[in-house]
């Protein structure tokens, strides 16, 4: 038994569900397992990239699970290493190719891999691809305020969203500022902050007992109410289900502002070299 969940508007008027799955690192026929049970415990929105490696189990997993190919939103990542006009498009079309579908949602340029300096090329390749019709609407991940601005003042065209590390302790509250003001939708990556979520916290337990849920449902509430898109991985059916299961209560504005104080230097899970990222 799955429900609607709630949507955001995009500034290119397209819309997307509140909260999607996470599908890094699920690979394989366990990988597809994971997905298929995502979707049926009623996710509508896969988050994948080049880098996964994946994209052929995100494809198999729409298709297994027997959901018509408009009622799922899957995005994906261009690599660092395609940002040439050509080798974006190169990039996307093999995408395509892997999951076997003939449009993305969404898809992103995973960092802006400023040591090389073309990531405006990749938007401008974005943008054709958004005009061909291959991808329904194009975003950015990793991006900073100047990196957004360059993007935009290039093409005239701004991000529909922007995929940025994002949870208790690196609450991100300036670049969501920078997001509300251009009119960017945040994703938020890693949300429940991986290996070392903030479980324990006095912030996040407490609620946790007064609500009766658990403390990364506590967390991804934390998300929604400040308007940011969790993407929360889970290889276990019962988490994924519990981690959907986020609209029968609501924190209050003191208790939101109380996980964001849990912001602490050095909270970033990848040191903030994006170079060392595992998976750009
Ligand atoms: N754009 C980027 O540069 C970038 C970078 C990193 C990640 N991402 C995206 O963000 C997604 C999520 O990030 P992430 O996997 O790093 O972090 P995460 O979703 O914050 O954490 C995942 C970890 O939390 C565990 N978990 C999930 N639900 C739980 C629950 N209810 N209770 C306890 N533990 C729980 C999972 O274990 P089990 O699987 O065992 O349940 C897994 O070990 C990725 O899959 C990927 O799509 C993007």
């Amino acid at each position: 038994m799955t429900f609607d969940i709630p949507r955001y508007k995009l500034n290119d008027g397209q819309s997307v569900p509140v909260i999607g799955f996470g599908t890094y690192p699920l690979r394989g026929v366990d990988g597809v397992d994971a997905m298929v049970h995502a979707l049926e415990a009623g996710y509508r929105l896969l988050d994948t990239a080049v880098n996964y490696g994946n994209e052929e189990e995100v494809g198999e997993a729409v298709r297994r699970s027997g959901l018509a190919r408009e009622d799922v939103q899957v995005t994906s990542k261009i690599p660092g290493r395609h940002h040439e006009y050509d080798q974006a498009i190169g990039s996307v079309e093999e995408s395509l190719r892997r999951m076997r579908f003939d449009y993305l949602d969404r898809v992103m340029i995973h960092w802006p891999n400023p040591s090389v300096g073309k990531y405006v090329e990749a938007w401008r390749a974005l943008v054709e691809l958004r005009n061909r019709g291959l991808v329904r609407s194009i975003g950015v991940s990793n991006f900073t305020e100047q990196h957004l601005h360059a993007v935009i003042e290039d093409t005239g065209v701004t991000p529909a969203v922007n995929q940025i590390e994002l949870h208790p302790y690196f609450p991100q509250q300036e670049m969501l500022r920078v997001h509300t003001d251009l009119g960017i939708q945040t994703e938020a990556w890693s949300p429940l902050g991986k290996r070392s979520a903030p479980f324990a916290e006095p912030p996040v337990s407490e609620p946790t007992k007064r609500y009766g849920v658990t403390p990364a449902q506590v967390i991804l509430r934390w998300h929604l109410q400040r308007r940011s898109l969790p993407l929360p991985k889970s290889a276990t059916p019962q988490r994924q289900r519990q981690n959907l299961d986020l609209f029968g209560f609501e924190l209050t504005d003191a208790e939101v502002d109380a996980i964001t104080a849990l912001a602490r230097p050095g909270g970033r899970l990848f040191g903030g070299d994006p170079d060392n990222h595992e998976e750009m």
